[in-house]
């Protein structure tokens, strides 16, 4: 089966040849991209769709989300918002409520945000562990994640649950140990929470040596709350991503751009922490590839939403819209080492998004406005709830 998407007002490719296009058509055909040019130039398909003029897009690729959890920290939002700071800790009101949580639950509360996701353009996600900190509860929240992607991340190093309080070095050991043999299995990717009050450097650099032994590929949360040794470290391993990167020295940055490693801003994270947002022009600026990514989690940052992100970081964090956008969905990409997605190009996968709206600048120019029309995954137009 064809599809062709025609009267393209602008096609955002991302692909450096294509460029910005208007006037522009496409065809998919059996799940991939296999023709981008001029509407006048297209060709014929078994199933047409106008876009009278308005813009498609690649879909997008959220690569840091924590879905597999139970419970609800609204009332720790509220005392944020009345002046309450953020604390790595509250991620244990979180596990408790999970740990109690059945498989079906879990899983129910996944399909519902990426329902959520969805309908906001996300058509590749990434789902972390770390809500469970048990042997049991780490593995089967990596196996209700895997039901619904390829992109997980074992995050037992999340925080020291409350029974390893007085001996967070055996915690260490559970993790790199049998924690991460039960993980191993249904994870591509490891990540530490590398910040002060959760796990510092030498634990981070042991368990992400541990994952590497194991297979898994190593990612990084680190400079969320203050600036610290996580970011050159990242940078140090040649890891794929670093993920928060709030606070930067001039070192950080520049050790970003020398070793190449992304670094995924998550600028939902300073809206409901009330943290200072990262700069993503001094990112660009200076070489480093940026993603955006919502960071989807019951505490640090509960939107589901990449153009709430991108309205975020058009405004508070010097991006361009075309930079933001760009990072939503190629810089995903990078982030999860990907290809196959990101970019409207011939041999591309035909995740796609129809915006109700003419550019896409109307992602940052009109926050909050439900603008996603029509999402195709892999060509197929995917039913919105
Ligand atoms: O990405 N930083 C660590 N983990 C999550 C927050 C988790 C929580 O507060 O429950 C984050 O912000
Ligand atoms: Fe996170």
């Amino acid at each position: 089966m064809s599809l062709l998407i025609t009267n393209i007002g602008e096609l955002v490719t991302n692909d450096p040849d294509l460029g910005m296009r208007s006037d522009a058509a496409l065809v998919v055909e059996d799940g991939l991209v296999t023709w981008v040019g001029d509407a006048s130039a297209a060709p014929a398909a078994d199933d047409l769709v106008d876009a009278a003029g308005r813009a498609v897009m690649p879909g997008f690729v959220d690569s840091h989300s924590h879905l597999v959890f139970a419970g609800d920290r609204s009332q720790e939002f509220r005392a944020r918002m009345a002046g309450e700071p953020y604390a790595a800790g509250g991620i244990r009101t979180t596990v408790a409520a999970t740990r109690a949580a059945s498989d079906e639950e879990l899983a129910a509360g996944v399909f519902r945000h990426l329902e959520e996701m969805r309908r906001q353009g996300t058509t590749t996600v990434e789902i972390k562990s770390g809500y469970g900190l048990s042997v049991d509860d780490e593995a089967r929240s990596l196996r209700v994640a895997r039901g619904f992607t390829e992109e997980t991340t074992f995050l037992g190093a999340h925080v020291v649950p409350p029974e390893y309080a007085d001996d967070p070095a055996a915690y260490v050991d559970l993790v790199t140990g049998p924690m991460l043999e039960a993980a191993a299995p249904h994870a591509k990717w490891i990540d530490v929470f590398c910040e002060r009050g959760a796990f510092d450097d030498d634990q981070a650099r042991r368990i992400l040596a541990a994952g590497a032994a194991s297979g898994l590929q190593g990612r990084l949360h680190a400079n969320q709350l203050g600036e610290g040794p996580g970011v050159q470290l990242a940078a140090e391993l040649g890891l794929t991503a670093v993920d928060h990167c709030t606070y930067l020295s001039d070192e950080d940055v520049h050790a970003l751009r020398d070793a190449g490693t992304v670094a995924t801003l998550l600028p939902g994270v300073e809206f409901s922490t009330r943290h200072p947002y990262p700069s993503g022009r001094r990112l660009i600026d200076a070489g480093v590839t940026v993603a955006l990514a919502s960071d989807c989690n019951p505490g640090s940052c509960y939107t589901s939403s990449l153009p709430f992100c991108i309205a975020l970081a058009v405004r508070e964090m010097g991006m361009t819209p075309a930079e933001a956008v760009w990072s939503a969905t190629a810089g995903g990409a990078a982030a999860l080492g990907r290809t196959d997605v990101g970019v409207v190009a011939p041999g591309r996968r035909g995740d796609l998004v129809l915006l109700d709206a003419p550019s896409h600048v109307h992602l940052a120019y009109r926050p909050g406005v439900p603008l996603v029309h029509t999402v195709w995954a892999a060509g197929r137009e995917l039913p919105v709830i």
